[in-house]
């Protein structure tokens, strides 16, 4: 699956990027970000245009980058307003400059033409803000696996059953079907499934401490092609939210997932966990981070084994899909046509 272009990435935690230099190559684009002395995101592309020298190895005078080898300066839009050794400075000595805004969050960088990003909307994730009544445990780990791999692993949820039985997996989530639903002029794709009576899960009863089954629900909402969510709510059986939308029984967990390649190989996994129950515990807060990042090494892990089976494997495997890929297909062919789209740009 292509990487598609003319789209907003998440690049980094918003607290990732300060005044020291953080280098990360997005969608195989090698930039640099940083702060100004105001704090405003800046993100360049991390090659001196002279030698290629990282600017991310040079360093900070104010809000401009010098060069770490021969001391072409760079302002915040990438323009050059010196080199050594001559008053002219060439017309093309610029590097790109990649549009940033930081927002709920994390820094989102677009990846392609520039003068495409005001058209296209950033997907929000309010409850990632620190005034947002959620209370958030967060990571990111990076995967040697090409990107659709992820989202075939968030979109087809049916996996907890088996790649994370004792967390969050239980038989129901296999056993229940699904419903898909694809917004092609919004770009989402729309999972859901519903399950009534459920066992609860360890992770669930630990956290919400409800004794006994569980309507638990999971509405997955895919913002192709960067940012997925996962709305789960865990209520006790029966227990139905109120018909003005309030819910004051029900536990809600916001899963969010920046999915960004790095290359076509490789993608990093921004993961975030939000819950409105139990925000004073900090044991339960501890508990999230610990058990999810446990839940998304097994995910890592699977994919890094996957990306070597593919990379080894002669041409021309069949997958075979059935009736729980219905959401990964969706997404796979979402991907498709935008990132053919982009091309005919
Ligand atoms: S490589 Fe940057 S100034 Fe020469
Ligand atoms: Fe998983």
């Amino acid at each position: 699956m292509p990487i598609v272009r003319d789209q907003w990435y998440v690049a980094a935690y918003a607290d990732e990027v300060t005044r020291t230099f953080l280098a990360r190559t997005i969608c195989n684009e090698p930039i640099v970000f940083y702060r100004t002395q105001e704090g405003a995101p800046v993100a360049l592309a991390d090659r001196c245009v002279h030698r290629r020298f990282p600017l991310s190895e040079s360093r900070l005078d104010g809000d401009k980058i010098v060069c770490g080898y021969h001391g072409f300066t760079y302002e915040t839009d990438g323009s050059c307003s010196f080199v050594p050794g001559q008053d002219r400075i060439p017309r093309t000595a610029r590097v790109a400059s990649f549009p940033v805004v930081e927002q709920d969050s994390f820094i989102w960088v677009f990846i392609g033409d520039p003068a495409l990003a005001e058209q296209r909307e950033i997907p929000r994730a309010p409850w990632l803000n620190k005034d947002s009544g959620y209370i958030t445990s967060c990571g990111m780990e990076p995967i040697r696996s090409r990107y659709s791999m992820l989202v075939d692993n968030l979109l087809d949820l049916s996996h907890e059953t088996y790649l994370h039985a004792g967390y969050i997996g239980t038989p129901e989530v296999a056993q229940t079907p699904m419903t898909t639903r694809v917004d092609d002029d919004a770009n989402i794709v729309y999972v859901s499934r519903h399950m009534d009576g459920a066992e609860c899960p360890p992770f669930y009863a630990r956290s919400t401490g409800i004794d006994g089954l569980i309507d638990r629900w999971q509405d997955i909402e895919y913002h192709a092609p960067c940012l997925y969510l996962l709305h789960s709510r865990v209520a006790p059986e029966g227990v139905k939210p109120n018909d003005d939308g309030t819910d004051p029984q029900g536990n809600h967990l916001e899963v969010t997932y920046a999915i960004t390649p790095e290359t076509d190989n490789s993608v990093f996994d921004f993961w975030a966990i939000s819950r409105d129950f139990a925000k004073d515990d900090d044991e339960v807060t501890e508990f999230m981070r610990k058990n999810n990042h446990t839940v998304v090494m097994q995910d890592v892990d699977a994919l890094n084994i996957l990306e070597a089976v593919i990379d080894k494997e002669p041409e021309g495997f069949q997958e075979l899909s059935i009736k729980i890929d219905e959401g990964g297909l969706a997404a796979r062919k979402m991907l498709k046509r935008m990132s053919e789209a982009a091309g005919a740009a």
